[in-house]
């Protein structure tokens, strides 16, 4: 089964990619382009806690080859996507042929039969069923644009998004999502599927920069960096704030599409936000003393970093230096605020519980000693 790519208008940057699916506090794109300003291609980027992979798309752009760990498989596939480039039509192709596949049993309940029509949930079961276990460059693009249109705002124009009325960074909880829609009499959106994931295709593969080698390891950080053997000539990153250890549940309706159960997922393993105070220090000192040992001398290693709000969790510019201090093998160049971060809901400040007063983030700099 094929389908004829919707005439779209000229597509205008190559940013597009970037944006194939949000995540819960992902960073903006120009931190990892603006630290990366002295990159030369061909030198080797790190992100150990690499989320959504901005900086994978930002390496990707300057045409540095990077690698990306996250201990989320959400975080996993949507930075995958970021470094492939299959064709959109090949995308098209694969899902149509996945779409023909077998019938796939669907998920029961009431959160299924409000979030999304009959047609679109047996269609989400089939592609769901196809994917898993693939990794060759068009199943993880054609993941990526359905991690990306899974859900999220309806507009009155052509639909965007599969499920009912959904925020799009986050998935919300079943019964807060059931007593909304029942609220507002909202039934879910009868739409080709097809359709949809051909104008994502084409959004967000129709003009990406050229690839670049890379990869993307599911895992906690430490433990990823001690089984690699490749140098690193750029480390640019965001840890968890400590305390911020939800990116499972947030991301619990993705994680089911990448083969999870069909309910919030409260597992915090490898989740180093949730550890506090001394630990989280030298948590975050382990995945220090693993990157430096995977780092030329030379290295930069630029981090954004802050706390929660109403003090709880610490200085996150005293937190940085401890752990680095702790670590050894850095040497700190320089420490400066970064501001207050938006609050649109897409940062770590911006999505906390009872976030209300946010703490400005801090940017630091350091060198791996010689
Ligand atoms: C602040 S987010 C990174 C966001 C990223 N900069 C972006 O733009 O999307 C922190 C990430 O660290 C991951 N994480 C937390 N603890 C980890 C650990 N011990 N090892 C690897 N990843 C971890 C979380 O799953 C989360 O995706």
């Amino acid at each position: 089964m094929t389908a004829a790519l919707p005439n779209l208008p000229a597509l205008t940057p190559d940013d597009a990619l970037n944006a194939i699916c949000p995540y819960w506090t992902m960073f903006p794109l120009d931190f990892p382009l603006g630290a990366l300003a002295d990159g030369r291609p061909g030198e080797w980027v790190l992100d150990p806690f690499c989320g959504r992979g901005t900086t994978l798309f930002a390496a990707r752009k300057l045409q540095m080859p990077s690698v990306g760990i996250d201990s989320n498989l959400v975080a996993v596939a949507i930075a995958q996507a970021k470094l492939v480039s299959p064709r959109p039509a090949s995308i098209v192709r694969l899902a149509g042929e996945l779409l023909d596949g077998p019938a796939a049993r669907e998920p029961q309940g009431e959160f299924w039969r409000w979030a999304y029509s009959p047609a679109v949930l047996q269609a989400l079961c089939r592609l769901r069923a196809g994917l898993i276990g693939r990794e060759d460059a068009v199943a993880v693009g054609l993941r990526g644009v359905l991690l990306g249109c899974l859900h999220g705002q309806r507009n009155k124009r052509a639909a965007s998004y599969l499920s009912n009325q959904m925020p799009r960074t986050y998935a919300t909880k079943p019964a807060g999502a059931v007593r909304f829609w029942r609220a507002r009499a909202m039934s879910p959106p009868e739409l080709d599927v097809l359709e949809v994931i051909a104008r994502h295709a084409r959004r967000r593969y129709g003009r990406a920069p050229a690839p670049v080698p890379g990869a993307v390891r599911l895992g906690e950080a430490a433990q990823a960096l001690a089984g690699m053997r490749r140098r690193f000539d750029w480390v640019i990153t965001s840890p968890p704030y400590p305390g911020m250890a939800t990116y499972r549940p947030d991301g619990w309706l993705r994680g089911w599409l990448l083969g999870g159960p069909p309910a919030p997922d409260y597992d915090r393993a490898g989740q180093l936000g949730a550890l506090r105070g001394e630990l989280f220090i030298a948590g975050l000192a382990r995945v220090w003393r693993a990157t430096a040992a995977r780092c030329r001398p030379g290295a930069r290693l630029f981090v954004r970093f802050g706390a929660l709000p109403s003090g709880r969790g610490g200085d996150p510019g005293e937190l940085l230096l401890s752990s680095l201090r702790l670590a050894g093998g850095w040497e700190v160049r320089s420490l400066r605020c970064a501001g207050v971060p938006p609050g649109n809901g897409a940062r770590q400040a911006g999505q906390l519980p009872g976030a209300g007063e946010h703490v400005p983030e801090v940017d630091l700099l350091a060198l791996r000693a010689g």
